[in-house]
């Protein structure tokens, strides 16, 4: 479904993907995770043709992505970027509907599709009236999956769609999005630092360090079949950081 071929991406002169190949496949959940910094968003990014790479190539659906074809082949994926990237000046839901509304799609298609968006994600219909500056950060993340849900695309692209929620909220959503990708049978490429959230929704985890992929596994491989010492002290810090705190928790 998603295939990078020998990618390289160089800012200011510092290479900060370095040779990077990957297979995506079809309708399954693959989690990018690493350190920050270590070139997540890079990637992301490049698959969905918003940055260029300096080598290598990069096909969703067996095409090549070229500058030419980035905005036609854009419209068939689903992206939340790091930021959830609302327009301010939009209401939740005129941003859901902007490119349906591009694509010419009839207004009552739209009501309808936003209404079934609301059911799925748990969102009251009348919340979409606001503007993103009046809703909470929960809010704004399931606003922002509902606009990459709005055509109902083949893939779905998430850059830490979670990352701006508090723990309890995080794993409210989280369960709604697995139960929505496997509800719905979507190919998802999904940016998290949280290896809870990579157990929970990832088929597929990619273990990335320094703009490479140290190893692309399942979880319990990567625990089992660790191909770097640093991929098992990634898993084991976020096992319970504070354990060293458990005798003054009552
Ligand atoms: N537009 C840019 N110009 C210059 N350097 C950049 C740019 N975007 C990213 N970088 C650099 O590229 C490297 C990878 O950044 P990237 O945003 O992909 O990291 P990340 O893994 O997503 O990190 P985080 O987990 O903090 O979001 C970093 O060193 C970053 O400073
Ligand atoms: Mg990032």
């Amino acid at each position: 479904m998603i295939k990078l071929d020998h990618i390289r991406k160089i800012f200011d002169g510092n290479e900060v993907i370095h040779d990077l190949s990957l297979d995506i496949p079809d309708q399954k959940t693959v989690v990018l995770i690493g350190p920050s910094g270590c070139g997540k968003s890079t990637l992301l990014r490049l698959m969905i043709g918003l940055l260029w790479p300096d080598k290598g190539s990069i096909s969703l659906f067996r095409k090549t992505l070229t500058r030419e074809n980035a905005e036609l082949l854009r419209q068939q994926v689903g992206f939340v970027l790091q930021d959830g990237g609302l327009f301010p000046h939009l209401t939740a839901a005129q941003n859901i509907s902007l490119m349906a509304k591009y694509l010419n799609r009839p207004i009552e298609w739209i009501e309808g599709r936003l209404i079934e968006l609301c059911e799925l994600t748990h969102l009251s219909r009348s919340i979409l009236d606001r503007y993103p500056r009046q809703l909470s950060g929960g809010q704004v993340q399931r606003v922002a999956l509902m606009r990459a849900l709005m055509l109902d695309p083949e893939i779905l692209f998430l850059d830490e769609p979670l990352g701006a929620l508090d723990p309890l909220h995080r794993v409210g959503l989280q369960e709604d999005m697995k139960a929505i990708f496997n509800r719905l049978g979507k190919t998802v490429v999904m940016v998290t630092h949280d290896m809870g959230e990579a157990a929970s929704l990832g088929d597929l985890i990619v273990m990335m360090r320094g703009g490479h992929i140290l190893q692309h596994d399942t979880l319990s491989n990567l625990s089992a079949n660790p191909s770097d010492p640093f991929v098992t002290e990634f898993i084991n810090a976020q096992r319970k950081p504070w354990r060293h705190l458990e005798d003054q928790i009552q």
